[in-house]
Parts: C-alpha cells; structure tokens; sequence
C-alpha cells in the first residue's frame, strides 16, 4: 500500500487484525517477486548450511539440547513443565510435589551419553538421578546410580530439590549474558572480538505495579549509561544497543488506558530514547502482545515525532511477521519516517508470542486469530516483509533475526549487493549458523543478550522453551539426521500450496472450539481501535439509559415501592429504579416455583438445555447493553 496516507494505513492495520489468513497469505504469495528457480536456490543454500551445521563439532549448546530433548519425548516435555512452573512455586512441598510428579515418572536413562554436549549430558544425569531417588528403583540398577542414591536420600529431598533447581539455572544460563549489566558486558568481549555487535534486554516485563516499571525504568537508564562508554563509533549500526519491552515501563500497557499510557509512558520513553541517542547508540522497542501493537504505534509515533531526535538514525521498532498485519506496519513506518525526515532502524522477527496469542484469542471468543495458524504462512510472510524492507533503504536501516538457514539464505539471496542490512540472533541460539554465515558474507550480526537475575527470566525462557521445543522449529529440527536437509530447509511456498487448506485445520477458529456442539461465546476484542470505537458507538444509548428492574413472578411483573439506583462511582448518574421483592412476592415465587418442580423434572433434557443456550445467545445478543448496565450499577 505504498502511496497510501498515514491514517489510512493506520486503518487497514486495524482492518488487518484479525485478517483471514487464506486471504492474507495469498495476497503475500503474489507479492513475492522470487520465482521457482530463486526458491530452488535458496533452498539449495539452505541445505548446504545445514549440512555444514550437521558436521560442526560444537553447532550450538540449544539446537544440541532440543536434539535430545523434544518435545516429542516425554522427557522434554516433562522438563518445559518443571521450567515453566518451577521459578512460580514459593513452597517447599509444593516444590516437592512437583518433582515428584515430573522427573520421577520418565525414562530419562535412554538420553544418557546420546549427546556429544557435556552440558546436556550433565543434565541427563542430574534428572535420571533425581528420578530414580524420587522413585524406588529395581535390584538390577547400575550400582553406581544405588549408591549416589543412597547419599542423596540420607541427606533428604531438600538436595534434590536444589539439584533440579540448579539443573533449570543452567538451562536457563544459556538465555543470558549476564546478571546485570556490567557482567554482560564482559562477557560480550569474546564475540565481540569476533566482529558481532550486541543488543541488550533487561529482564522484566508486564509490570504489575508503578514500582516495578520504576525498576525497570532505572535498569534501563542504567544500562544505557554503562554501555554508553562502549558506544565509540561514529557508525551507530558498529555500537551496542538497547532493546526495551514498553509492558515494563508501565503496569497499564493497554489501549483501553490509552490516554493515561499516552500522558506517562511517552515522557518516560523518551527520557530513556534521548539517553540512547546522545550516546549514539540503537535503541529499539521490542514488539510483544498482538493486543499492544496499536498502542506501541501511537507510542512510538509521538516519541519519534520530538524535532530533537532529528539527525540520530537509532531508533528501532520490531515488526512480528506471524501477524497478517505486518508488512501494513512496515508502510506505515516508512510513511512516517519519510514525513518526519528520519532514518530508523526496524528489526523482522517471526513472533515469540504464538501460544499465548491463540490461547488468548480462543478464550476472548474473537473471530479468528491475529497470528497465522501454519508456520508455512509466518514464513512466507517473513519473506514478503523482507522483500519489502530491501525497498525501503533510504529510511529504514533492516535487521533480519531469524536461526533459520533457510530465512537467512532468502534474505542473502534478496540482499544481492546491499550491504545495509544486519541478521541478529539471541544470545544462546543460532551461534553455529551464523558464525558460518559470517565468516562468508562478511555481514554484520548482533546479538540479543538478555540481562538479569533468574527471578526476571521466566516469561523469556518459556518462550524460548515453547518456540523452539516444537517439531516445526528450526532449531529443533536441524541436528535432527532422521530428518533429511533439505527438509528441514523446505520452502515455505511450496509447503504452503501443497496443503488442501491455507488455515491449519488442527486450529478451529476461536468460535468453532467446541466442535459444533456450541459456539464459543463471542468476545470484544477491545485492543482493536476499529473494533473499540464501534463498541463505544453502540453502546452510547446505554450510557444514558435508565433500567427498572422488578421481581417478575410467574411470568408476571410486580409492582410495589421502588428506589432509584445510582452508580457507585459517580452519583449523578442514575441508572433506574428498582422494586425490591416484599415478603408477600417472594413467597409467592417459592411457591410457584414449588408447583413446577414437576413440570420441569419430566421437561426433556434437550429441552431444558435447549431453554439455557437461549439464554446464552440472548446475553450474546444483548451484550452491550447488559455490559452497559453492569459497569453503570
Ligand atoms: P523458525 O523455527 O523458522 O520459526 C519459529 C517461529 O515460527 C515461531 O517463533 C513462530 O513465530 C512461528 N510459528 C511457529 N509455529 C507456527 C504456526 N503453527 N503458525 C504460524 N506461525 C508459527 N519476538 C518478538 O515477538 N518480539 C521481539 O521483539 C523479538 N525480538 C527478537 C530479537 C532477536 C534478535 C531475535 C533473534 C528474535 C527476536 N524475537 C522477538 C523472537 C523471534 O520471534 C523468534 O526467535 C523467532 O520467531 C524464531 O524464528 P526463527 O526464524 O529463528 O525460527
Ligand atoms: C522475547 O522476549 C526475544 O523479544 C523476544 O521473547
């Protein structure tokens, strides 16, 4: 939509939220400009790399891990479970428990001495031990195992205990740099010797209260100034930067407090953007929910707009191709920096939110999802996106993240001679890859380093657990020899055509959860401006509307002494009248009642549930009103 106004593409942004995804990926099929014989050549490329990949003694501590440790296995996922749920459990018995109904039950002896990493070998013993103490084992085990057995029962569970925590600390390790700034930057030294650049990530995000996101605030301040001193080049694209999560700077992160996040989260923002920019250094802002994307633009719109920003080419916005409203933001970000003279940078990710963003819509009733449902689809939109940043040079500065051979040999294989780009990866993924990778395109590459205590790590590491434990995942696949190269590196397109169905048809649209017996109930995605200003619209006549409400006794409205209803919160505004039940009414309900206790037992069950869906569908039907009603009363 290049051409197009700012305001319009704000509004097929949000005419986009919720695209259908055989729309959107057909319309991103015909936009590709790589044809049969380009994507036979990517693919080729991507397959030698893999190989390579596959021959490397040391290809990557995670892609190792996930090669043991799916989640196919039981172990695997045994062990995304205990990562997942042990940093939330604050008891000892609980913590106990827990173990026990985790590690006990798998086989974890079958992984022993298959991985040729010490670090996945040292896990594989930690967990087998720990299952077989927590469960008795037969006469015939090794002595070695009874005897470690014996040693760690006497001293008791708190050891074991210890021992599995210690085991999730060192998967977790693998994620981040270091505990705080200072360590991380140390420990940037030795890839920085080898021509990478880094990114740092304070841990935190979601705050929950105005004290966290003033944490989080003072970490960010913090580290941009420590890493300031490291900001030595004229070429802002050869310093480190920073990447910052907006949901930790404000514990009301979402468009139904727009004014409020406008009026505070814009000057602390700017505070830190201003920091970043008398440092020269790139200061990018992480994309996360779907349901925080038209904020963050509004966010970002009016921080970038400040004239004092003019000349510093470091700003960052991420863009999530998973979602079909990606390469709209991308023209709109190239509108704006083109209105406002600036050069900014905009880094392409696939999206780390993928399991939330289903769940969430699947439990809000939405009408279809704001992530596409086929990995194929995100791919090929990852192309598109980048297709379209290769065209928008002059303003926009791109940086590909991505561990996947194949995204990275399309975007070489698009990049032809324009050598403004950069690929990044997170710190603990990818290294084999692109350490190949760069050593023969000479490219540059940074690196996303998350920095912080264990505490703040497990929103992170559950998404890096989820992403990459799927059978579909890259770097889960990769060092997996059942799987051929040249699979693991499959176009995206031909994958995708070659389905009877664009959408995945494991997913069921939100509405169709419960496999036709009912539809789920129907939600209002207030995070869509569209979709919020058409509820507001609809519900205006309610906002006035004054209700009576009266004890209706078989079938028939009573009448009596009634009192007015004013709402709790602001008095002036009456909401009705009320005629409560007198002694008289409500007897007379019992009875009535009573006399049709046997008219409704011998009511057919189809016909009683049938009576309840209708109540459903009449609060469905009735909803902005009834919404209205509650939050005036
Ligand atoms: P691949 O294995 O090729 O792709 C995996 C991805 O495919 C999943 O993460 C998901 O996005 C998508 N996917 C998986 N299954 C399906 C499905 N059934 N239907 C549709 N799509 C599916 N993510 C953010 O959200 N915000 C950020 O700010 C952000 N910053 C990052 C910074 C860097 C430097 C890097 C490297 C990553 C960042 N990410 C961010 C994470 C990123 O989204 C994931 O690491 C990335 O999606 C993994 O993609 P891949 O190409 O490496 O792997
Ligand atoms: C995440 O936090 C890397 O920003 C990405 O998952």
């Amino acid at each position: 939509m290049s051409g197009s106004s700012e305001k319009e593409l704000r509004a097929a942004i949000c005419v986009g939220y919720l695209k259908d995804e055989k729309t959107a990926v057909t319309e991103l099929i015909g936009s590709l400009s790589i044809d049969q014989t380009d994507r036979q050549k990517i693919v080729d490329t991507a397959a030698e790399l893999v190989e390579e990949l596959r021959r490397l003694d040391d290809p990557g501590v995670m892609e190792t891990f996930l090669s043991e440790y799916g989640l196919t296995t039981e172990e695997g996922v045994a062990l995304m479970c205990l990562a997942e749920a042990l940093l939330r459990v604050p008891d000892d018995i609980t913590i106990d428990a827990l173990i026990s109904d985790k590690i006990a039950p798998a086989d974890w002896s079958k992984h022993l001495g298959h991985s040729s990493s010490p670090l996945v070998n040292a896990s594989t013993w930690g967990l087998m031990l720990t299952g077989k103490v927590v469960h008795p084992v037969d006469a015939n085990d090794w002595d070695i195992v009874g005897q470690l057995r014996k040693v760690v029962k006497r001293i008791g569970e708190p050891v074991i205990r210890k021992a599995v925590g210690q085991s999730m600390k060192v998967l977790g390790h693998q994620f981040v740099l270091g505990r705080d700034i200072r360590e991380a930057m140390d420990r940037a030294r030795g890839a920085e010797k080898k021509g990478y650049t880094y990114s740092y990530d304070m841990l935190g995000e979601g705050a929950r209260t105005a004290y966290d996101a003033q944490r989080y605030f003072m970490a960010y301040a913090k580290a941009i100034s420590s890493l300031s001193e490291n900001c030595k080049n004229d070429d802002i694209r050869a310093n480190p930067g920073i990447s910052v999560k907006l949901s930790a700077l404000h514990p009301r992160y979402e468009y139904i407090q727009r004014q409020r996040v406008m009026d505070e989260l814009v000057p602390r923002l700017s505070s830190l953007v201003f920091q970043a920019k008398n440092a020269n250094m790139g200061f990018n802002i992480d994309a996360e929910e779907a349901d925080r994307l038209d904020l963050s633009l509004d966010i970002i719109e009016a921080v970038l707009s400040n004239p004092d920003l003019k000349g510093w080419d470091g700003f960052g916005v991420v863009v999530q191709a998973y979602g079909p409203r990606a390469g709209y933001v991308l023209d709109w970000l190239y509108a704006l920096s083109t209105r406002l003279d600036r050069k900014i940078m905009v880094r392409l990710v696939k999206g780390a939110y993928w399991d939330s963003e289903i769940k969430l819509s699947q439990v809000n009733g939405y009408e279809s999802y704001p992530v596409f449902t086929r990995k194929a689809s995100t791919d090929v939109s990852y192309l598109a996106c980048a297709q379209k940043l290769f065209s928008m040079t002059d303003r926009i500065y791109p940086q590909f993240a991505t561990h996947n051979a194949h995204t990275v040999s399309a975007v070489l294989h698009m990049a032809k001679d324009n050598a403004h780009f950069e690929f990044q990866r997170l710190h603990g993924m990818g290294d084999g890859l692109h350490d190949l990778v760069k050593a023969t395109h000479k490219n540059r590459c940074r690196i996303y380093a998350p920095v912080g205590i264990h505490e703040d790590l497990l929103a992170y590491l559950v998404r890096r657990l989820l992403e990459n434990g799927v059978n579909s995942s890259f770097v889960n696949q990769v060092l997996d020899v059942n799987v051929p190269a040249k699979d693991v590196v499959r176009d995206p397109v031909t994958a995708l055509l070659s389905y009877s169905s664009i959408e995945n048809t494991f997913i069921p649209l939100p509405r169709d959860l419960y496999d036709g017996d009912r539809p789920n109930s129907l939600g209002i995605n207030y995070a869509n401006p569209s979709t919020l200003a058409e509820f507001y619209g609809a519900r205006a006549e309610f906002q006035t509307a004054r209700w009576q409400a009266a004890p209706i006794v078989g079938g028939e409205k009573q009448s009596g002494p009634s009192r007015q209803l004013a709402n709790p919160a602001l008095h002036s505004d009456i909401v009705g009248v009320c005629i409560d039940a007198s002694k008289v009414q409500a007897a007379l309900a019992i009875k009535t009642a009573v006399a049709a206790e046997d008219i409704w037992r011998d009511t057919a069950v189809d016909t009683r549930a049938d009576m309840l869906d209708r109540i459903a569908d009449l609060y469905e039907a009735n909803r902005v009103e009834l919404i209205a009603l509650l939050s005036r009363e």
